[in-house]
């Protein structure tokens, strides 16, 4: 297969965590980006991770791949323009709300994805989740996951389970940020530094993953730490008697009850 040149429009954070993965790939062939306006960032880009620039129009034809990395706002003239050039190339989203139903109304016929990564991207470690159009071939589908991987790992959902699960995705790392704050600063109340605190914690944090990672279980995990009874027992309870798994789910609902709000605004 010939290497997929990609274009990207739009180059902000999500762009870069992407194409910075991607250049590390013999798989890709030429990269380029443009976005509207910061002609600065993008020269700073193009020095940083030797890939080239343009203006979008100008360089479509040339192009296997489009990703369109602006914000969902810029979506509706970027595809009504864009429709105009594209012919069989691979179009791939990763804006908010923008799923495969809404980019092949704007472009009938074409391959399309819609990806929802999430901010850990910036570090290769995002869980995104993908969902495709329909008319995406085997060939598409390769492309595709090599995008993927350049962020972290995926998982393939319908569009509407996107729209559902984004909050566990997306949005939820806010919940762990959170998390991780109170924390913090219940550990500097026993006379910790700021520095002390936080490694604490993220350790605590990164080593409780691991294991999950590992394969294990969350609640054998959880289990292993609480002797019936005990100490842990006793804070768990405190949570538990806090509805602390109901929240949880609470919160899941608000995130995507105020997402469709704003969608149908
Ligand atoms: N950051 C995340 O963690 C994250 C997670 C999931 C999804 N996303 C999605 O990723 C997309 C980009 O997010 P981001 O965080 O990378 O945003 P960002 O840093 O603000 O970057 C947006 C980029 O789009 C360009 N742009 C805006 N309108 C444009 C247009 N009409 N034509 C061409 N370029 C245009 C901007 O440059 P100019 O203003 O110079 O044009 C800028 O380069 C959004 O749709 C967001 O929903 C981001």
């Amino acid at each position: 297969m010939k290497k997929p040149d990609i274009l990207f429009i739009g180059a902000g954070r999500m762009a870069e965590a992407i194409f910075s993965g991607l250049k590390q790939s013999e798989h890709i062939g030429t990269v380029t980006i443009s976005n509207r306006s910061d002609a600065e960032r993008l020269a700073h880009l193009k020095r940083t991770y030797h890939v080239e620039t343009a203006k979008w129009q100008d360089v479509v034809a040339d192009h296997n791949v489009i990703v369109l990395a602006m914000p969902p706002s810029s979506h509706p003239a970027v595809m009504k323009e864009l429709a105009n050039f594209v012919t069989n190339q691979l179009v791939i989203t990763v804006a908010a709300g923008i799923g495969p139903t809404v980019l092949e109304e704007a472009m009938p016929g074409i391959p399309v994805a819609w990806i929802m990564p999430n901010t850990a991207a910036d570090v290769n470690e995002s869980m995104s989740i993908y969902a495709c159009g329909q008319h995406m071939q085997e060939a598409d589908r390769v492309i595709l996951q090599m995008i993927l991987d350049a962020i972290g790992e995926s998982e393939e959902l319908s569009e509407e389970q996107i729209h559902e699960l984004t909050a566990v995705t997306g949005s939820a790392p806010a919940f762990v940020y959170q998390f991780a704050e109170a924390l913090e600063q219940t550990a500097k109340l026993y006379g910790l530094s700021t520095e002390q605190a936080t490694k604490l914690v993220v350790q605590m944090m990164y080593g409780s993953v691991a294991m999950l990672k590992d394969g294990r279980k969350a609640g054998d995990l959880r289990d292993q730490v609480t002797t019936p009874g005990g100490a842990t027992a006793a804070g768990l309870e405190v949570l538990q008697e806090g509805n602390f798994s109901e929240i949880l789910h609470e919160a899941v609902i608000a995130v995507n009850r105020k997402a469709k709000e704003q969608a149908n605004n």
